[in-house]
């Protein structure tokens, strides 16, 4: 279903708060915050903007955003373990707003991090932006997916196959997903006037991962097999009649 004029603005606020709250978080990754004060930052600073963090109750989720460190691959549920020097997160938050949801996550690294941690993360946000770049109206999910898959691959990372992006807006997960993998024109046709995220996840070593159950949730937390590095960015994008519009991303 394509959004009406109101609802895009409603996806324009959300996405542009999901943006900020990212931003406004920035500062609070040090060595020795635990991802638990975080968590608790990031859900007042929602609250205090007339939103509400999606990700909290969220199929069970007990937290209100998904932190991810070093071989973390998605959804790791805060803690009072503290980040400590070389330690890399990838911070995921949702807004949402009047109904409708902003999903944005990138990585921050604790003070000084190996050349290892620099060169994953920088392929994981090239990777998403090479997905971004495929997106045109009229175009397919696969496109997106060739363009991940084929930059992650010359970069000699590996993509994650089970989980990736998804159709959002007055949802938080909808159809199509969106992979970072596969061939050109193949998968779901890309619609004018609808939303997704790209959201890549790529492994140091290999695609391999291990699923962990949550307590209380449906949602599983997944790592690298072996506990090597892994690396995530994700935008939420507004998919246009000629084009597209990230919306989680800040003009400065
Ligand atoms: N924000 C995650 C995504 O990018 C989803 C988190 S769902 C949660 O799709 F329940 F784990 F929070
Ligand atoms: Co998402
Ligand atoms: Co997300």
């Amino acid at each position: 279903m394509s959004l009406s004029a109101q609802e895009i603005d409603k996806m324009r606020e959300v996405c542009h708060l999901a943006a900020r709250t990212l931003q406004f978080i920035k500062p609070y990754v040090k060595p020795g915050v635990t991802t638990n004060e975080l968590n608790q930052l990031v859900h007042d600073f929602t609250l205090e903007n007339g939103a509400v963090p999606a990700p909290l109750g969220y199929h069970g989720f007990p937290k209100s955003i998904c932190t991810s460190v070093n071989h973390s691959i998605c959804h790791g549920v805060p803690d009072d373990t503290p980040l400590k020097e070389g330690d890399a997160i990838n911070i995921d938050v949702t807004p949402k707003k009047d109904g409708f949801y902003g999903d944005t996550s990138a990585m921050f690294f604790i003070g000084e991090v190996s050349e290892e941690v620099k060169k994953i993360s920088a392929c994981a946000h090239d990777a998403m932006w090479k997905g971004i770049e495929a997106i045109t109206p009229g175009g397919t999910t696969g496109d997106i997916g060739f363009a991940i898959g084929k930059f992650i691959q010359k970069k000699g990372y590996h993509a994650v196959k089970e989980i990736g992006g998804h159709g959002i807006g007055k949802v938080f997960h909808t159809d199509p997903f969106v992979p970072s993998f596969g061939k050109k024109g193949r998968g779901e046709r890309l619609k004018p006037w609808t939303c997704l995220t790209v959201e890549p996840m790529i492994n140091q070593n290999s695609d391999k991962i291990v699923e962990f159950s949550i307590d209380g949730s449906d949602i599983k937390y997944y790592e690298t097999h072996d506990k090597s590095l892994s690396a995530q960015y994700e935008h939420t994008i507004l998919i246009t009649d000629t084009s597209y519009e990230v919306l989680t991303l800040l003009e400065d």
